[in-house]
């Protein structure tokens, strides 16, 4: 999860709080904290530069020993990425470029991840989007 989607929901449920302890007027306080989330979810998906998925095919020839060239993992326990949003892939990649996503499995995506700009993972994004389920 991309570090702003997190800030967001620590946020959302500040705001939730408030709507409970302090309850004279938690309609405009639900409203508040709806734009709130609203203004601070945007970046994440705004980030993303317009991708080029031919460019995305070449880029991912090191991601598909793993994933699959057309983004069908071989192995259950990798995850498939055909046909998944790309700015849901795109954001997940910058979580694992930015160590936001841990674990044993996160590191590995980190590494992959280092020799990626954002570009780079943009196209990529776009490219397994495009793939068919
Ligand atoms: C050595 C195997 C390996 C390689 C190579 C690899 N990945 Fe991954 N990838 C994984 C594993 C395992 C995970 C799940 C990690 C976790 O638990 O968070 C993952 C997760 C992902 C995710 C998140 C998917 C989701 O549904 O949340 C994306 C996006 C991704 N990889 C993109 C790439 C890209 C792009 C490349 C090539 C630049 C690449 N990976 C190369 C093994 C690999």
């Amino acid at each position: 999860m991309h570090l702003s989607r997190l800030y967001t929901l620590k946020c959302g449920a500040k705001n939730w709080a408030s709507v409970k302890h302090f309850g004279d007027e938690p309609l405009n306080n639900l409203l508040g904290s709806l734009l709130f989330m609203a203004v601070v979810s945007s970046p994440a998906a705004a980030n993303m530069p317009e991708g080029n998925s031919e460019l995305g095919m070449q880029k991912a020839y090191t991601c598909q020993f793993c994933h699959g060239a057309t983004g069908i993992s071989p192995r259950d326990d990798y995850p498939n990425m055909n046909g998944q949003n790309a700015e849901y892939l795109f954001d997940a990649m910058m979580a694992y470029k930015e160590g936001n996503r841990d674990g044993a499995m996160g590191r590995l995506m980190k590494q992959q991840m280092s020799v990626l700009n954002t570009q780079d993972m943009a196209d990529i994004a776009t490219y397994y989007a495009e793939q068919s389920r």
